[in-house]
């Protein structure tokens, strides 16, 4: 039997078809390789959104020669959006890759493993507008037994200027809902506690009659002891329906991320994201008003084409305005074949978008450590998930808001629900003990 080995980069989407492609190539008779160095095919699943997630991929590749000199049989391929991106062009100027495969073909891999075994390249970078892979089981490869990803959409085609996952990733489409709850179902049976529904815009799920608020009280319904998550929410589409159904079921995790990419209405514009400074403002006002005790996450991109220090400000006011309690900050990174790349100029000097990004990192850093002090004293539910990276005499889990939280390990077991009360924390963590 021949062995795969899969390295997943990039968003979350990433790592559950990470676990559909293991479900496709176990089911074609390969097994899985615990580590690189036993494997007979390294796929490494890419991320395309910005250009140091494309280095890294190409500096692993280049890393893994090493790897196969000493395993001549030993061939590696590219898949994902950095598959998508560059086709054949990627097995052109790495030459010890000998396939790429996209999103949408997956399906075709254990033919693809065929013919490069038979000594020939295979590329296969066909999108789809009806791919959703609800058929395929997946096998949870980053399980902890406890929490589990589900795709329920694929596809974008919002086009903001910057972004290039329409490009990687195709149009559109979202999974039968009747298929996504019996996949929480299964989960839920088989020890899972929590699952997160995974779209590049959840909230434009719609198949048939079932929006995204419906099939969130679905799946909500599977059991008051499954906890739902979702991502990513964009702030165009986020209905207070959806915020409704999120507050009518107490397993629906308080935590939303909207990401905002720019406090400037110019920016936003410009990025083509459909929604201004005060429609957000608006929607998490709506938030606050259903889930009064809901946390909100966000994604920022510091020096997009042309923004002003003026515009840098009001993104750093609009931080200040909602105190986020969690946000992933990026450098603007051009992408080619984008709307941005075709007719935007990439006019901020590098060192001033590291300037702006530490300025977002530090202010952010500061709201983070004063909205957790606020947290001590609090109790909550905590999904215990399993021993805490610094000492086995502790365990950690998540709260509701998907807080961590670490605690001592007293008689508490993963897979668990504890009460847990706060008294310490850090920027990123919130310490405490378990309420008996
Ligand atoms: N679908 C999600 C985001 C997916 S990409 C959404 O629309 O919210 C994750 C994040 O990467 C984006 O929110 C954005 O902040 C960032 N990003 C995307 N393209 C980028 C680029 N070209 N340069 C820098 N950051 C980018
Ligand atoms: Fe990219 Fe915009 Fe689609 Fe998000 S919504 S994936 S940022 S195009
Ligand atoms: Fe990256 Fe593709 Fe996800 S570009 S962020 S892996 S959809």
């Amino acid at each position: 039997m021949e062995h795969i080995y899969i390295e997943t980069y990039g968003c979350q989407m990433n790592f559950a078809d990470s676990e559909v492609i293991a479900a496709i190539l176990t089911k074609a008779g390969y097994g899985m390789a615990n580590d690189a160095a036993e494997a007979d095919f390294i796929l490494i699943n890419t991320c395309a959104i910005r250009d140091n997630a494309e280095q890294r991929v190409r500096h692993r590749v280049r890393e893994l020669r090493a790897l196969q000199n000493r395993r001549p049989g030993l061939r590696v391929g590219v898949l994902g959006c950095m598959a998508e991106r560059l086709q054949s062009r990627l097995m052109a100027e790495e030459d010890n890759v000998s396939f790429v495969c996209g999103p949408d073909a997956y399906r075709r891999l254990p033919e693809m493993l065929v013919q490069v075994r038979r000594g020939q390249t295979a590329a296969e970078v066909e999108l789809s507008t009806t791919e959703t892979y609800a058929d395929i089981e997946p096998v949870r490869l980053a399980g902890n037994g406890i929490s589990a990803y589900i795709s329920i959409m694929r596809g974008c085609q919002n086009y903001c200027a910057y972004c290039v996952v329409p490009y990687t990733r195709g149009r559109e489409r979202s999974r039968n809902p009747e298929t996504i709850v019996h996949e929480a179902r299964t989960l839920f049976e088989q020890g899972y506690r929590e699952v997160t529904l995974l779209g590049q815009n959840v909230n434009s799920y719609s198949c048939g009659d079932t929006g995204f608020p419906e099939l969130m009280d679905m799946v909500a319904g599977v059991d008051p002891k499954l906890r739902v998550r979702f991502a990513t929410s964009h702030p165009k589409d986020l209905s207070d329906r959806l915020l409704e159904v999120m507050a009518a079921h107490e397993n629906i995790c308080r935590c939303i991320h909207l990401p905002v990419q720019s406090g400037s209405n110019r920016m936003l514009k410009l990025m083509n994201r459909k929604y201004t400074v005060e429609w957000y403002l608006d929607r998490v006002a709506a938030i606050r008003r259903y889930l009064p005790d809901c946390s909100i996450t966000t994604d920022v991109i510091a020096g997009f084409s042309t923004e002003t220090l003026e515009d840098h400000e009001a993104t750093l006011e609009l931080f200040r305005q909602v105190r986020y309690d969690y946000a992933y900050m990026f450098k603007y990174s051009l992408r080619e074949g984008t709307y941005a790349w075709k007719h935007l100029a990439d006019d901020i000097p590098e060192e001033e978008k590291t300037r702006r990004l530490n300025e977002i990192i530090a202010l952010q850093g500061e709201i983070a450590l004063q909205n957790n002090r606020k947290e001590l004293g609090n109790e909550y539910e905590v999904l215990v998930e399993g021993e805490s990276h610094r000492s086995k005499e502790q365990l950690f889990g998540r709260n509701s808001q998907n807080k961590v939280l670490v605690f001592d390990r007293g008689d508490a077991e993963p897979g668990t629900y504890r009460r847990v009360r706060v008294e310490n924390c850090t920027a990123a963590t919130l310490i405490g003990q378990l309420v008996q």
